[in-house]
């Protein structure tokens, strides 16, 4: 059975969504990641959300929620995102424990779900991209087969899918080595359909933006460490952690923006060559 959810988005012209990804999280609130305290990272992040005033329906998070698997790491997520009340699609990504995910189901706030209509015209396909304990990313054979169903099925919604990993090469090779392994099959489930608009993953820690067969492929900024992108071995960047704001429109068209604290304050060891 599809873990699937309807949300009736349909008193506005079009729909906004917020995207929070990879923050990494540790059981201890002062846990740091390359000198970045990641929990005051992820709040200064809500915080310039709070701030900037953006008005949104939902909030997606991409992934690498956790940095240790812990359960206290998770419900440090769950208390922090409460600041902001809509509702909070996660999925996993490399670095998180399901089994821990999976106690923070809350009913109207945390979902873990497959599939979500946002509205008459709008679905979300969320993908379970983890391989456990490796980096690269892999999409069963239930996980192709649900994108194919979904898709064929609702063929009439523009759809927006969520997964962890890259489905492009970003042009970094060390991140390359880590993206999406079966990206081939997933892009010809896609190209046999039309009503895919968008595809949104973390993983990245990065902005990319890119346009695949007439798909838009974005990532955003982590809300911790960034990548140096085009880099061929692992190199952080000086960029401010960030986040993205998503809007579907009714016709299928999206609009979308990268947003990163003014702040230089998170700024990593930028001489460690791994994490
Ligand atoms: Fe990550």
């Amino acid at each position: 059975m599809v873990l699937r959810l309807s949300l009736n988005l349909t008193n506005s012209s079009s729909i906004k969504l917020l995207q929070i990804t990879d923050t990494h999280l540790f059981a201890p609130e002062d846990g740091s990641l390359l000198n970045v305290i990641t929990l005051d990272s992820f709040q200064a992040v809500l915080g310039a959300i709070i701030e900037k005033k953006f008005q949104f329906d939902v909030i997606v998070a991409t992934g690498d929620i956790s940095q240790d698997h812990s359960e206290e790491s998770y419900q440090h997520f769950v208390d922090s995102i409460s600041v902001l009340k809509q509702p909070c699609f996660w999925l996993a990504g490399n670095h998180d424990y399901k089994p821990s995910m999976a106690g923070f189901f809350r009913p109207k706030k945390i979902f873990n779900l497959e599939h979500a209509f946002l509205s008459e015209n709008w679905q979300i396909i969320i993908l379970d991209s983890q391989v456990f304990g490796v980096s690269y990313g892999h999409l069963s054979k239930q996980q192709m087969l649900l994108l194919d169903s979904i898709l064929r099925e609702y063929h009439h919604h523009h759809t927006l899918i969520l997964l962890h990993h890259h489905p492009i090469l970003v042009g970094s090779d060390w991140l390359d080595r880590h993206a999406l392994k079966d990206s081939i099959e997933f892009w010809q489930i896609l190209r046999k359909y039309s009503n895919v608009k968008a595809i949104l993953c973390g993983h990245v820690h990065q902005n990319i933006d890119r346009d695949i067969q007439n798909i838009r492929v974005l990532s955003a900024p982590s809300t911790c460490i960034q990548f140096k992108p085009n880099s061929k071995h692992f190199a952080l960047d000086r960029l401010s952690p960030g986040w993205r704001e998503i809007e579907l429109y009714d016709d299928g068209s999206i609009s979308t923006q990268v947003h990163r604290l003014m702040s230089t304050y998170f700024l990593p060891d930028l001489n460690t060559n791994g994490y």
